[in-house]
């Protein structure tokens, strides 16, 4: 019989779990799941040699372990250091991570434009969350921001070097899925950037992943860029007979139309099953697809905006008190606006509305 393995006892922010031995610490909070699991914008689960590059994933060592108790005098990064038995961890419930973390976002935006209203990231950029959770109101920043040559990566991706930062998780994926890796960090210090040094074109098989890892929106899709805002989408889980990849997609709809077609995500943002070139930019219709149904979506995105899944709409209780009769609490916004017709029930459209639902009187808002 194989010989048992001993758990580690671990207790992050005052919660204590068990875990394998050689667990980091960031995978031992995201266990624990919630706030108490730090942000991490470069470590990435499935790319090997990812992390310890951005240092938003940093955490205190109160106890570094049962036989050595002593705390670790530095802040340490939770993504690349692993837990001991016995470890004490601090990430929520301490003032100097907090204090930590709020330096190193802004650093990060030091150089990072805040363009987010035109950048196509917007809605699902972890630097956009961080920003609201950590950033500050101004920057102390008096230089000039930083700005490169533009490189033309090909058909399929657009590269924003202003906003990209340096996480290298986007070298990891053509390193690690693609046959050959035509691009990488170029230069040092401030004036390192990504590019493919001799123009060369982001085409080969798989590459199109380095859009769904990147955590800003240095890389974006050429065939969606500025079409649509992604909370205005509809993201559905689908799946197609790929001979390459898995094939299991999430189509972002808007009415029927696909705007676009990303890897799906899991609860930390990383990509379950890496798609091909074909499923991601030439698989645009829904005929394509064998739709399975809508993507579970936290209701904390910006993108479940108008699109739960499981909704219990609450009780309505104004109606009751009012013997039945439907509360027309201020005015009847029809008698005064001819926007939206009468019998179109909006809360009964499912997703954003779009012009389709407008047409003639079959259309599932009818009330
Ligand atoms: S382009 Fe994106 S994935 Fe690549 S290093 Fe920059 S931020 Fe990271
Ligand atoms: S996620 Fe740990 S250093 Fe970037």
């Amino acid at each position: 019989m194989a010989d048992e393995i001993k758990l580690f006892k671990v207790t992050i922010d005052n919660i204590t779990i068990e875990v394998e031995p050689g667990t980091t610490i960031l995978n031992a909070a995201r266990k624990i799941g919630g706030d108490v699991a730090p942000p991490a914008m470069c470590y990435y689960t499935k790319l090997k040699g990812s992390g310890g590059k951005c240092r938003t994933c940093l955490v205190e060592v109160a106890a570094g372990s049962a036989a050595d108790p002593r705390p670790m005098p530095k802040l340490v990064a939770s993504c690349r250091t692993t837990i001991m038995d016995g470890m004490i961890v601090k990430n929520i419930t301490s003032d100097r991570v907090i204090d930590a973390r709020n330096g190193v976002v802004e650093f990060l935006l030091l150089n990072h434009p805040l363009d987010c209203p035109i950048c196509d990231q917007a809605g699902e950029c972890h630097l956009q969350d961080l920003s609201y959770e950590h950033g500050k109101e101004g920057t102390r920043y008096e230089f000039n921001r930083r700005t490169f040559e533009k490189h033309d990566l090909g058909p399929y991706i657009q590269l924003h070097m202003t906003r990209c930062i340096l996480c290298y998780r986007c070298v990891y994926t053509a390193d690690q899925l693609t046959n050959k890796r035509v691009h990488g960090v170029l230069d040092r210090g401030d004036h390192s950037e990504i590019a493919t040094y001799i123009e060369k074109s982001l085409d080969n098989d798989f590459i199109g992943n380095v859009i769904d890892v990147c955590p800003v929106g240095a890389l974006t899709d050429k065939t969606f860029r500025f079409k649509n805002r992604v909370w205005f989408t509809k993201p559905v889980d689908a799946h197609c007979g790929c001979d390459k990849c898995s094939g299991k997609a999430t189509l972002w709809l808007r009415g029927d139309e696909v705007f676009r077609v990303t890897a799906r995500k899991d609860q930390w943002g990383e990509v379950e099953d890496w798609i091909c070139n074909t499923c991601r930019f030439e698989r645009k219709k829904t005929s394509d697809w064998i739709i399975e149904g809508p993507t579970k979506v936290s209701r904390h995105s910006v993108i479940s905006q108008g699109h739960y899944v499981g909704l219990k709409m609450p009780n309505e209780t104004i109606e009751k008190v009012m013997d039945g009769r439907k509360p027309k609490l201020l005015m009847d916004i029809h008698d005064i606006s001819e926007v939206n017709e009468r019998d179109i029930d909006l809360s009964l459209i499912q997703g954003p509305a779009h012009s389709d639902d407008f047409k003639g009187n079959n259309s599932p808002g009818t009330a």
